[in-house]
């Protein structure tokens, strides 16, 4: 008897099965309410919510879960709402489960944006792999990270989970995350698999806006927000996440030449595109699509696969392909994605989680270990008047400030699971530090934000500003400040911790002035009256405004929000024991009319004339900007041009240690194509960098190969194109220095 092929294929055992054989024969057996439910998302935090999903899970209306509930909670939960799917629906296909781990689950890294700092794309695998590793042990194999956006206005949140403000820079980092996260075989584990979010121009946001839309030209969206997006494509992500921006008008979430014209069409990305929370629906409030069942159809004809958290799907697919509306093959194409991502995270071999699992791969020695070498590796010294290293013989030290001693406050945005016990503050790492040698006085001087009047409430309910209590929190206040200038004046060297709450960066946290908050500019003030030696330490999600201070203190340190070992990270590098060796990923503005301020700006008819009235155009810390214990000192750029057919040119430059210490100095490959056919170029852009250690005297020559890829751009067809002609080379410790040569291309 001829078996058909469908029951050959079931019939078969799973592995002798191609991956194309499995989703082929899983697709011809679902109803259009299964398929439909393997492009639904939903969220479970609580056990109420798991037991809410049941029935729909069963009924096999919904294909994966943003699983956010504590970790003591989600491998049950997980395994509860994963027995529904593949012992009782019909077809037992597995879940998926995502999660936000953006820097770190249990064991909390640096935000993101100070991992770029350290320019140094192994130190991100590494953490995205031991990211991973716990992410997976919690039940979760689906990561929505990395953040891929370009940022270039610091008063969006987001830029915090940006790597900054530069393509090539983000590119390289994008790709060293999904090797991280994804290692050669996702299914693994300890591996998960990646998200390159939020494509794309989110961070193009208006007025630093979240949520804003966003007008891009074709040629910026060319060269500067999608080459991270492509080179995460190229370096395997298996997931793309839909931006919540509209571009020209459309929401990136309904954009087809986007979703199916570039990612699919151009890159061949094979994987499944996720919309953001709610987004397929907001296509309404976007003034683009009439009603749910529009949206749904517009985003799914687009190419957007999955619809994360909203009902449109569900709710209305089924009708529109029963009454031809949607074709039920561009369904049948989502779901093959969406099946082939869930087989590549191997969760078909194995759908449960282990409930032991989370114990045995948080906080390991080495990743607490690797998250203190991220954090030191991200400081950047902004300003150092040679009060760094501390000398020893400052016997007396005060730290004073407002997160001197916060452990919460180092976590950062979307810390995951990170939890405050965890955290060495800088009071903790200086005070064991500094056990033997000095005596440390901590005071926090004032709050981070203004303290509100005290209220109280009534036997009515309603409230009222409690008189009393307020006038004695004031005084409270005064006494600390007071007190934090006092020890201050008895030290001496002053460090003073300031910055900006946590919750003041990240998702929906724009600001429209970039200063210190509250009280935090007075107490420097007060701090750098004293005359005493004043080292100023900044946590912020973003560049904030540091001009005055920078003025004021002898030395500056942007420690960004570290992470759990940002205590221990920042009084190594304070003491000298180890050399700061970040940069900056992105612009320090002057004022907070400045932004958005960034090195790679479009060149311009007067550039000569660009500066404002009241303030130069130059930003306070230009990209790439960082000092450390040592000086260097670069050579004049030198071309050696091709000897032969088939060669590259190659630009050179020496670096001398010309200090006393040893040091890592970072040469900067910068390039700007002096007439291009296709409109203006950016006046400087980042093509390579290479790291130095040099002891003291040491010359080395930074070189490097000025090839299509460095010296090339992408026109508006989406081509990769070299013209010839003159172009200027720089090799500098930052944008905005040095002394170009010129480079004529043949
Ligand atoms: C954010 C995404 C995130 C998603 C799921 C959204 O609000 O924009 O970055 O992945 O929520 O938590």
């Amino acid at each position: 008897m001829r078996l058909p092929f469908l029951t050959l294929l079931i019939a078969l055992p799973m592995s002798a099965q191609t991956p194309t054989d499995r989703i082929e024969a899983l697709l011809q057996r679902m109803t259009p309410e299964e398929k439909i439910g393997q492009l639904s998302q939903g969220v479970v935090h609580t056990p109420e919510h798991a037991e809410a999903a049941i029935a729909e899970v069963r009924a096999g209306r919904l294909g994966s879960f943003i699983l956010s509930a504590p970790p003591e909670i989600a491998t049950a939960l997980r395994n509860r709402l994963q027995h529904a799917a593949v012992e009782d629906s019909r077809l037992r296909v597995p879940l998926v489960f995502g999660a936000d781990t953006i820097h770190g689950y249990r064991t909390t890294f640096p935000i993101p944006l100070a991992l770029a700092s350290a320019w140094d794309p192994s130190l991100v695998e590494r953490t995205q792999a031991v990211a991973a590793r716990e992410t997976r042990a919690a039940g979760i194999e689906w990561i929505f990270a990395p953040m891929s956006d370009l940022a270039r206005d610091p008063r969006w949140g987001r830029v915090a989970e940006t790597f900054g403000e530069d393509p090539y820079l983000g590119a390289s980092l994008v790709a060293a995350s999904v090797r991280g996260f994804q290692g050669d075989d996702p299914g693994a584990a300890d591996r998960a698999a990646a998200t390159l979010k939020h494509f794309v121009g989110y961070g193009a946001t208006t007025g630093g806006r979240d949520y804003n839309t966003t007008d891009i030209t074709p040629f910026t969206l060319r060269n500067a927000h999608l080459p991270p997006f492509e080179a995460g494509v190229k370096a395997g992500a298996l997931t793309v996440m839909s931006a919540f921006n509209a571009i020209d008008g459309i929401p990136a979430v309904a954009n087809r030449q986007l979703l199916t014209g570039v990612l699919r069409d151009e890159w061949k990305f094979p994987g499944l595109v996720v919309s953001d929370w709610e987004s397929v629906t907001e296509a309404i409030k976007w003034g683009y699509a009439a009603n749910d069942a529009e949206a749904a159809r517009l985003a799914l004809t687009a190419g957007n696969d999955i619809e994360m958290v909203s009902r449109s799907y569900r709710d209305t697919l089924a009708q529109q392909v029963a009454d031809g509306t949607v074709q039920l093959g561009v369904i049948d194409q989502a779901v093959r994605r969406v099946l082939g991502v869930k087989l590549r995270t191997g969760i078909f071999e194995k759908p449960y989680a282990d409930s032991d699992a989370p114990q045995r791969a948080f906080l390991q020695p080495e990743s607490v270990a690797l998250a203190r070498e991220a954090a030191a590796r991200s400081l950047v010294l902004l300003k150092n008047d040679g009060v760094l290293p501390l000398a020893t013989s400052a016997r007396r030290i005060a730290l004073v400030g407002p997160l001197a001693d916060d452990a919460t406050e180092m976590l950062g945005t979307w810390s995951a699971h990170g939890r405050p016990e965890d955290v060495v503050t800088l009071a903790a790492g200086l005070r064991a530090r500094l056990a033997q040698s000095a005596t440390l006085t901590v005071a926090r001087g004032c709050e981070l934000l203004p303290a509100g009047p005290r209220t109280r409430a009534l036997p009515d309910g309603s409230v009222v500003i409690d008189e009393d209590a307020t006038r004695s929190s004031v005084t409270a206040v005064e006494a600390d400040f007071e007190q934090a200038i006092v020890a201050a004046r008895e030290a001496d060297v002053i460090i003073a911790a300031v910055g900006e709450p946590r919750g003041w960066s990240g998702e929906n946290a724009s600001r429209a002035d970039l200063s210190l908050t509250g009280r935090q500019p007075e107490l420097l003030r007060a701090l750098a009256a004293t005359g005493k030696p004043l080292v100023v330490v900044v946590f912020s999600g973003r560049p904030l405004v540091l001009t005055e201070i920078a003025n004021q203190t002898g030395a500056l340190v942007q420690a960004w929000h570290p992470g759990l070992q940002g205590g221990p990270a920042l009084a190594a590098v304070l003491c000298g024991d180890l050399p700061p060796v970040g940069r900056l990923p992105i612009s320090f503005p002057r004022a907070t009319g400045q932004v958005p301020v960034f090195y790679n700006h479009a060149t311009t008819g007067r550039p000569e004339m660009v500066d404002y009235r009241d303030l130069t155009r130059d930003p306070l810390f230009p990209f790439g900007f960082g000092l450390t214990y040592t000086r260097f000192e670069f050579g004049d750029v030198e071309i050696a041009e091709p000897a032969g057919a088939g060669q590259t040119p190659v630009a050179r430059a020496t670096v001398t240690n010309t200090g006393e210490r040893a040091g890592e100095a970072v040469a900067q490959l910068y390039i700007r194509d002096v007439a291009c056919s296709e409109g203006g170029r950016p006046a400087q852009e980042l093509r390579g960098w290479q790291r130095l250690t040099l002891a003291p005297g040491e010359t080395r020559t930074a070189e490097f190969v000025l090839d299509d890829n460095a010296l090339g751009f992408v026109d508006r067809q989406g081509r990769h194109r070299v013209e010839s002609g003159d172009f200027k080379v720089w090799i500098a410790p930052h944008a905005g220095s040095g002394k170009a040569a010129t480079y004529r291309k043949k």
